[in-house]
C-alpha cells in the first residue's frame, strides 16, 4: 500500500477508536499517527513536534512496528510512553512511566516562571532557582534553557522522577545548569546556602483531592505516579506547605510562583495574603479565566 492510502486507512481506523483525553489537547488523530509513524521510522517526537514534520515512507518492517505501536496506544498506553517524548515549551523532553508527562496547562506557570526569571537576572545577574515537585523536570529545563543566567536546583520526593529529570539534564546538555536531588519539598535546601538566598521557586504541586484521584480516566491511572496528582484530603495539602516554607529560602523580593488547580485560586491566595509573607500576590488565568497561576513575591 502507498504511503497516503496506508496513512488514511489508519487515520479512518483511529477516528472510530481513539480515546483523547481532554487534559492533552495537542494529541489529536492526526498528531497521533503521525507521532506514531516517525517513531516507527526510528524518527521518535512528541504529538507537537509531529505537527510540523512530513512523514516517511516505511519499511515493511516498519509497518509491522507502526501496527504494533497503534495497538498499544489503542490499549490505553498514553501516547508520550510510546514515542518517550513530551513536549514542553517547545523543549522535546524524555517521558516515561516515572513521572507525569508534562501538560500543556502548565505552560502557563512555565511562561510566567521564565518572565519573571528574567526579569530579576537583567537586574541581579545569575540567580537561583528552585523547581519543586520537579516530575520529568519540565519546568526547571524550560527555564534554563531559555533563561542562560540561571542555576536551577530540581528537588521531587520520588527517585524515580528524579532520575528522569536527570536524563533529561543530560539529553539536553543540561549538567551545568542544574542539579537535581530527591526529598520532600524543600528540604533538600535546608542549608545556609539557600536560606533567603533563594530568586525564584517553582511548583506544580499535586492539588487533586484524594476522592477525585481514584476516579481518573484509566490511562491516567494506570499509566502516570498517583503521587503526582494526590492533594490530600482538599487537595491542598502540598500547596499549604510551600506557602509555609517558601519563604524562609526566598530573597527579599524573591517570587514564589506555582500551579493551583481550577477553584482553588482565590483560596490560596487569600492564604497566602494570611500568611503575611508576601508583598504583592498576582494571579494568572487559563483561557476560561480561570485562575491557575499564583505569583507571590517576599
Ligand atoms: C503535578 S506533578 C508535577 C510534575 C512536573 N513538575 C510537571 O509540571 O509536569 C507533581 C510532582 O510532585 C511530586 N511530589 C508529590 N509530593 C511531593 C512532596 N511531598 N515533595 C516533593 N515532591 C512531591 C510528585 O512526585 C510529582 O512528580
Amino acid at each position: 500500500m502507498n504511503k497516503s492510502k496506508l496513512y488514511k486507512s489508519i487515520s479512518d481506523d483511529l477516528n472510530s477508536k481513539l480515546h483523547l483525553l481532554e487534559d492533552k489537547p495537542e494529541e489529536t488523530v492526526d498528531t497521533t499517527l503521525k507521532a506514531l509513524w516517525l517513531t516507527a521510522a526510528g524518527l521518535p517526537v512528541s504529538a507537537h513536534r509531529s505537527k510540523n514534520l512530513s512523514i516517511p515512507d516505511l519499511s515493511d518492517k516498519q509497518v509491522e512496528t507502526l501496527y504494533k505501536l497503534i495497538n498499544l496506544r489503542l490499549n490505553n498506553t498514553p501516547l508520550a510512553h510510546i514515542t518517550k517524548r513530551q513536549n514542553f515549551m517547545g523543549i522535546e523532553l524524555l517521558s516515561d512511566k516515572r513521572a507525569l508527562i508534562p501538560r500543556k496547562e502548565t505552560e502557563i506557570l512555565g511562561k510566567k516562571a521564565l518572565e519573571i526569571s528574567k526579569k530579576i537576572s537583567s537586574e541581579k545577574g545569575n540567580i537561583k532557582v528552585i523547581d519543586v515537585c520537579c516530575g520529568c523536570g519540565n519546568l526547571g529545563v524550560a527555564i534554563a534553557t531559555y533563561n542562560a543566567d540561571c542555576t536551577v536546583y530540581s528537588t521531587d520526593l520520588s527517585h524515580e522522577a528524579v532520575e528522569l529529570t536527570r536524563d533529561n539534564i543530560n539529553f539536553l546538555n543540561l549538567n551545568k545548569r542544574i542539579h537535581a536531588k530527591q526529598g520532600d519539598l524543600l528540604s533538600v535546601f535546608e542549608t545556609d546556602e539557600f536560606y533567603e538566598k533563594t530568586d525564584l521557586i517553582i511548583c506544580n504541586p499535586p492539588y487533586i483531592t484524594s476522592s477525585k484521584v481514584q476516579k481518573m480516566d484509566s490511562e491516567i491511572a494506570s499509566n502516570e505516579p498517583v503521587l503526582a496528582f494526590d492533594g490530600g484530603m482538599l487537595g491542598i495539602k502540598i500547596i499549604q506547605k510551600l506557602v509555609h516554607e517558601a519563604p524562609r529560602f526566598l530573597k527579599e523580593n524573591g517570587w514564589l510562583v506555582f500551579e493551583v488547580g481550577s477553584g482553588q485560586g482565590q483560596f490560596i491566595v487569600q492564604l497566602c495574603e494570611r500568611s503575611g509573607a508576601f508583598s504583592e500576590i498576582e494571579t494568572d488565568p487559563d483561557d476560561s479565566g480561570i485562575i491557575r497561576v499564583i505569583s507571590a513575591r517576599k
